[in-house]
């Protein structure tokens, strides 16, 4: 073999230098290219399309590395008869040789070249499949046969793109002196805003281990016990509602810094960040990434994961219509509520019907109404709520708004929480719906939020990031005195709309770490049962120390542009989750659960949501 061509295949399969390839095949369908032309090849795949053409036979060959077009003459009877049996899908070995193709194909990369075959061997059969590459079956069907599913080119391309940011950070991380330390998945429970899995601990009737919802207490330990540098790609657990953006069970870059401040944490992994899009995508990230204060992405894009690919913004005006006499608008205006107005350029050209399918939309959100204000292209209002609009109040909101001709302007009033959340909805739907959503990458760090997050139901303060993140003061007393208006150090880090990444600084010092549990409401007793490993840790020279976790599948979804984080993942769950073709969960037989100490109490299933 060529040493040019065999130097190309190892690059090709990711920088691994690949000495002999295996026996069974001499080159990879998806790299056969013209300096092959002239000799002999035997190649292993799948038969993609097998088709007879006017006495020729054609069979587009399929590896992992792409697809090469094989061609069988008559003349060849054997190996004809061979050819003339071969199925979609069916596992073959083709020896032939290469050679210039007449009719080049421009939309494969091996387009140029064809192997003619001197030997097919049809290595297995395949039945017929239960649904055909081209179609989508859904999704049930396409995880029951996942193994079929992830034969598909563009699903091999995903997976691929995965271990590509896989590898890049890894590779920059290890350069840098990170250590990759393990830590344990048969654990006690770390607190991360979901449900536990629990496993039944056999040798202690009764008692459970948790999976982890995070390495966070561990990778604070090791902080503690001097390792300086963590990382690890840690896969966590949460039993939580699944969307397109969230699995039972994910994989996190789990990193930890000791001896450092946010500046340090963010700039670090910034340029690791910056350095994966280089190397996966060849994609430059802005340097530095811009951030916005948790309070202003709240005010400006009413969200805590802004998604700067779409220029509207939300702007305030409780002001001009606090007296305007829509009692809706006076009566949030006196409860210290929020009204916040939504410019959509162009968006006089909403039907009724459009415009009741975005308050739907808000509804979803906690909307209790969505008005508006239409400016016709000829500079005609329309509004259901025109009879409270002056000529002065009109006039100041437009002018606010920068309502021009042809504009609507959506109004949301309510509670503040309420209104940024539906109306950040409302102005995505809004850059989805007239196509304002800008090419290119757009990362931002979120910083400044909340230390605390009032919860009705509960009647008690919750960790808006975890109860370990330290609050931005370093005084208990401080704390204590108004907690609902606490910062933390806390900080996100968003992508397009995507929450990528998140951390913190954590508290170093056993009092702060006992006083927000207290405000947190868990009991000096509870605390010391649950974290007093940790509280104790605290007491032997803990440093100063933080991190940050980043959600892989998310960014391998975002680099392969695909909706769902399922698309990179090779066994994912279903929405209901469950897996189709392992039908996990599923009950288990009485002496397995006898040995395990359990008692099944049969009842309904949970309710799915969260
Ligand atoms: P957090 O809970 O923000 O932080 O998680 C970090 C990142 O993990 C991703 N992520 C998920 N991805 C898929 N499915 C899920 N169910 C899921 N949940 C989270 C997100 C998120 O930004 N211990 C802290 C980190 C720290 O403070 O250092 C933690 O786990 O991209
Ligand atoms: P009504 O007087 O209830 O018919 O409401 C007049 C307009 O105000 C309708 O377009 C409603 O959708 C809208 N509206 C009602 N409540 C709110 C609210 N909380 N925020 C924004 N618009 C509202």
């Amino acid at each position: 073999m060529r040493t040019a061509a065999h130097g190309r295949q190892s690059v090709i399969m990711g920088g691994f230098s690949i000495r002999r390839l295996p026996t069974m095949r001499t080159h990879y369908c998806g790299l056969i290219d013209e300096a092959l032309i002239g000799q002999s090849v035997t190649l292993c795949g799948w038969a993609d399309v097998a088709r007879n053409l006017g006495g020729v036979c054609f069979i587009d060959l399929r590896d992992h590395e792409g697809i090469v077009q094989v061609l069988v003459e008559p003349d060849n009877a054997q190996v004809f008869a061979i050819a003339e049996q071969i199925g979609y899908e069916d596992a073959l070995q083709v020896t032939g040789t290469v050679r210039a193709r007449h009719a080049v194909n421009e939309r494969i990369r091996t387009g140029q070249v064809e192997v003619v075959a001197t030997q097919i061997r049809i290595v297995n059969k395949a039945k017929p499949l239960p649904f055909h590459a081209h179609e989508n079956p859904g999704e049930d069907i396409r995880l029951k046969y996942r193994y079929l599913d992830l034969r598909q080119p563009q699903m091999q391309h995903m997976m691929r793109t995965r271990t590509r940011l896989v590898q890049a950070l890894r590779r920059w991380l290890d350069e840098r002196g990170f250590q990759d330390i393990e830590t344990p998945i048969l654990t006690k429970a770390t607190p991360e805003g979901a449900r536990d899995f629990l496993v039944p601990a056999r040798l202690h009737p009764g008692e459970f281990y948790a999976l982890p919802q995070s390495p966070q207490l561990f990778k604070q330990l090791l902080m503690m016990a001097g390792f300086d540098r963590y990382y690890q790609i840690a896969r966590c657990f949460r039993d939580e509602a699944l969307r397109a953006d969230r699995q039972l069970e994910f994989t996190q870059l789990d990193m930890e810094f000791a001896w450092v401040d946010e500046q340090q944490i963010q700039g670090t992994v910034e340029a690791m960040i910056r350095h994966a899009f280089e190397q996966v995508l060849d994609v430059r990230l802005p340097e530095p990434f811009p951030r916005l204060t948790w309070a202003e992405a709240m005010r400006r894009f009413g969200s805590d994961k802004p998604d700067l690919r779409i220029a509207l913004e939300l702007v305030d005006v409780v002001d001009l219509v606090e007296n305007c006499g829509f009692k809706v608008f006076s009566d949030v205006a006196a409860a210290g509520g929020r009204i916040a107005a939504l410019r959509i350029p162009g968006g006089a050209r909403l039907s009724r019907k459009q415009i009741d399918d975005y308050a739907a939309h808000a509804g979803k959100y906690g909307a209790r109404g969505l008005a508006w204000i239409k400016l016709g292209e000829d500079g005609q209002v329309n509004s259901p709520i025109s009879k409270f609009l002056d000529a002065d109040v009109l006039a100041a909101l437009l002018a606010r708004t920068e309502t021009g001709n042809g504009d609507l302007v959506f109004f949301g009033a309510g509670d503040v929480g309420v209104v940024s959340a539906f109306m950040g909805a409302v102005r995505l739907k809004a850059g989805h719906d007239f196509e304002l959503v800008e090419d290119g990458w757009r990362p931002l760090w979120i910083t400044e939020f909340p230390m605390f997050e009032w919860d009705e139901e509960a009647r008690r303060h919750v960790a808006l990031h975890h109860p370990f993140t330290a609050p931005a003061v370093d005084d208990e007393e401080q704390l204590r005195s108004d907690p609902g208006q606490a910062l933390s150090r806390g900080y996100d880090l968003v992508l397009n709309g995507n929450e990528i990444g998140g951390g913190s600084i954590r508290i170093h010092s056993r009092s702060m770490q006992a006083a927000v549990f207290d405000l947190l409401g868990i009991s000096a007793q509870e605390a010391d049962e649950k974290f007093g490993f940790l509280l104790e840790a605290l007491d032997y020279g803990a440093p100063p120390h933080g991190g940050i976790a980043f959600g892989i599948d998310r960014i391998a979804a975002l680099m392969a542009g695909t909706e769902s984080i399922r698309d990179v993942i090779a066994f994912p769950k279903t929405t209901g989750a469950q897996c189709p073709m392992t039908g996990a969960p599923s009950p288990l037989p009485e002496a397995q659960l006898a040995e395990a100490n359990i008692a099944v109490r049969r009842k309904d299933p949970a309710p799915a949501a969260d």
